[in-house]
């Protein structure tokens, strides 16, 4: 057969993406977030699709356009997201890219906060947000690969080691963002997963969303 009649190597499979923040109102005008462009989980969308995979993106706020041949579905808050992962499922694999906020503010302001109200400067009480991830690797409709990332700043294969036990997740891709990294074009990323640690060279994250689809289709196959 000639390859271009071969089936794309994740023809079939559903695979399920978080990528960007989350944004969690203070008061309508204001609100929490993570530092995160989503370039790098929308690449891995449209990597896996070019792969043949049928792609769900579950995308907070972020100024990207589509890749081609995704099903793009856009939430704003960590509840919002964890909603709409549960909504998605099943899928064969879950990649969890997103900077899920960790905390919300608890009851939001239904308006705008003034500077020149009663109250002085606002205190701000937190919650704690759901953890999509660890939901989703634990629950009774996980994906056959459970893929986290952790960004970290310090013992950056110690935390993502112990990442990958707390949450249940089978890889955990980790990356060191002690640099200047969110939001630029390239990723020093370690893969940690039962069998050890493989670190990859600085790559564009365009390389490293091939590399880790090409991975990922080993794996399900
Ligand atoms: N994650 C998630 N839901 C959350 C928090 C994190 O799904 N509420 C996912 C992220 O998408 C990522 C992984 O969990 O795939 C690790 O996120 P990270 O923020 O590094 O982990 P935390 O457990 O929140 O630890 P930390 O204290 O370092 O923020
Ligand atoms: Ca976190």
């Amino acid at each position: 057969l000639a390859a271009r009649d071969a089936p794309a190597p994740l023809a079939g499979k559903h695979v399920l993406i978080t990528a960007g923040p989350t944004h969690e109102p203070i008061d309508p005008v204001r609100y929490i977030a993570n530092r995160s462009s989503g370039k790098q989980g929308f690449a891995i969308a449209g990597a896996l699709a070019r792969l043949g995979a049928r792609v769900t993106l579950v995308a907070g706020p972020v100024a990207l356009p589509t890749p081609l041949g995704v099903t793009r579905v856009d939430v704003e808050t960590a509840r919002e997201m964890a909603a709409a992962v549960d909504a998605a499922l099943p899928a064969d694999a879950a990649v969890m890219v997103a900077a899920v906020a960790d905390w919300r503010a608890k009851g939001a302001a239904p308006q705008k906060i003034k500077k020149d109200g009663s109250g002085g400067t606002p205190t701000l009480r937190l919650a704690e947000n759901p953890d999509i991830l660890a939901t989703l690797a634990k629950g009774d409709r996980r994906p056959r690969l459970v893929i986290g990332f952790a960004a970290e700043t310090e013992q950056v294969i110690d935390h993502a080691t112990a990442k990958r036990a707390r949450k249940g997740a089978d890889w955990i891709v980790a990356n060191d963002v002690s640099g200047d990294v969110m939001g630029g074009d390239a990723n020093t990323i370690h893969i940690v997963t039962a069998d050890g640690v493989e670190s990859w060279e600085k790559l564009p994250k365009d390389a490293v969303a091939d590399r880790l689809a090409t991975r990922i289709a080993d794996a399900l196959d």
